[in-house]
């Protein structure tokens, strides 16, 4: 039999005691002194990060904070941070770093790290030693322990180090707090079991785990009866979903699944490997009534001989052939990637292979990266690219990039579509922004009252990154 991953119900009600009792302390505190203690979660990093932090904030509530926007008027700062480059971490460092002020004016403020920086010894110890105004840390595996935590660092004033984490279970029954109501974040899966060469992720998030189907279809039903349009299934390696398990179903099965709910709502998915990007997926989605025909699959390199290197275990005519399958069944899909520009051993011939294959495929949009040495990864000890490489490579990489996403575009001016609103544009005074159901960015005249519904769109220009158009019927 294999070993069950879920966390034991035993836990999860320890863990309720805890939030009852921080829960009775808070409103003991608000009945002498009219107001609620406040929590901040700062989140740095991926979607991952964003739905865990949605559950850290969820627990903050149910212990009965408030939620703030604002730092200083904070009672308890939880930062969730990052550890995919060292630029991510060296930000999270910062803003704790300026935390130290906020302790100093209100010494009984709560201050804690959270999630994948610290989940690694080494950044451990730089909080443990360099920030010693921070409270109590935990990695990724221990979010379901915040709130013992939390009560321990208040009963004893000790700081607190959760031990390292080996053993990574799906906690269910967590509360989430949606930052939106109508986009919703699902986490399918937690960990990876790829150890690409140059990735932290596996040793920070663990080994993959996935929930099971019935749980994540109770929880799409409930956010569709709850009007949430936009449902976007998290995994670190999204597709391999249920492989860690002997469920007797895949990632495919649990699409078609969700697809067969009633309601008006899109479903999408994300990060997808090209190892586990079946035909059978490619199937369900061209037939469904709910998937979003968008697919994000990093494809890394255009190198044969870096993709090995990487320990990508597929190479170019691999993710070709997925490529032209799927523009064969859906010819409307929307197609983004990740690049990295700069890995160990990357030659102008390697880095040659990647401009081809943007050309060849064609993305609508890209993520590159410039590499990244993570400590503890095989490629952290490859022989490096100069700086300076790296960075005219990543340039003309983004030259090229840019020209085909603009045409890319541009191909969609005057084609009616139907956008989801997101409301007020920050970047863009006067207009309201939304996504097709490519994800692209849209931006148009609206009116509040479009904001978390679907409307009618179509473009009149377009740039690389975003289209310009009006609202029609
Ligand atoms: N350096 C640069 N980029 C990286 N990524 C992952 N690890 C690194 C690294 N060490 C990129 C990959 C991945 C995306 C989430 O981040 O492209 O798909
Ligand atoms: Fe997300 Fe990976 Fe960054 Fe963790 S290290 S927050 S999993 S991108």
């Amino acid at each position: 039999m294999k070993k069950s991953n879920i966390l034991p119900a035993s836990e999860l009600v320890r863990q309720r005691e805890y939030i009852a009792r921080m829960r009775a302390e808070n409103d003991r505190f608000f009945a002498e002194s009219g107001v609620r203690r406040r929590a901040y979660v700062l989140t740095f990093g991926c979607q991952q990060n964003e739905a865990d932090s949605e559950k850290l904030s969820g627990l903050s509530i149910a212990m009965g904070y408030e939620l703030t926007g604002a730092p200083e008027d904070a009672d308890l700062i939880v930062v969730n941070t990052c550890a995919i480059r060292e630029h991510a971490e060296q930000k999270a460092l910062s803003i704790v770093g300026q935390y130290k002020h906020l302790k100093a004016k209100k010494p009984s403020l709560v201050i804690c790290v959270a999630g994948c920086m610290v989940a690694q010894e080494h950044r451990r110890n730089d909080i443990k030693f360099r920030y010693p105004y921070v409270d109590f840390i935990f990695g990724t595996a221990s979010l379901h322990r915040f709130p013992e935590l939390l009560v321990e660092k208040l009963a004893t004033g000790k700081r607190l180090y959760c031990p390292e984490e080996t053993e990574y279970l799906v906690a269910e029954e967590q509360p989430i707090y949606r930052e939106s109501d109508y986009r919703a974040w699902v986490s399918v899966m937690y960990g990876c079991n790829n150890f690409c060469s140059y990735c932290i992720v596996p040793y920070v998030r663990g080994r993959e785990r996935s929930r099971e189907k019935e749980e994540i279809v109770k929880e799409v039903r409930e956010l569709v009866l709850r009007g949430y349009r936009d449902i976007t299934l998290l995994g670190q390696n999204v597709n391999s979903y249920a492989k860690d398990a002997a469920f007797g179903y895949d990632f495919a099965d649990l699409l078609s699944e969700l697809d067969a709910i009633e309601g008006d709502f899109l479903l999408r998915f994300m990060t997808s490997h090209p190892k586990d990007a079946s035909r059978k997926l490619i199937d369900v989605m061209a037939s469904s009534r709910h998937i979003a025909h968008q697919f994000h699959l990093p494809v890394q390199s255009g190198s044969d001989r870096i993709l090995g290197l990487m320990n990508r275990r597929y190479d170019v005519a691999r993710y070709l052939d997925i490529v032209d399958y799927m523009r064969e069944k859906m010819p409307d899909v929307t197609l983004t990637s990740d690049i990295i520009v700069g890995f160990p051993g990357e030659t102008e011939e390697d880095f040659e292979g990647t401009i081809s294959i943007l050309e060849r495929v064609r993305f609508d949009m890209l993520y590159s990266f410039i590499y990244s040495p993570r400590k503890g990864t095989p490629a952290a000890e490859m022989e490096q690219v100069p700086a300076d490489v790296k960075s005219a490579r990543f340039e003309r990489l983004l030259t090229v990039q840019n020209a085909i996403g603009l045409e890319k575009n541009q191909a969609l001016l005057g084609k009616p579509m139907r956008v989801l609103c997101d409301g007020e544009s920050k970047k863009n005074a006067n207009l309201y922004s939304a996504r097709t159901e490519g994800n692209k960015i849209a931006f148009f005249e609206g009116v509040p009252e479009d904001t978390g519904k679907f409307v009618n769109f179509v473009a009149d220009r377009a740039d690389a990154f975003a289209l310009y158009g009006k609202k029609i019927q």
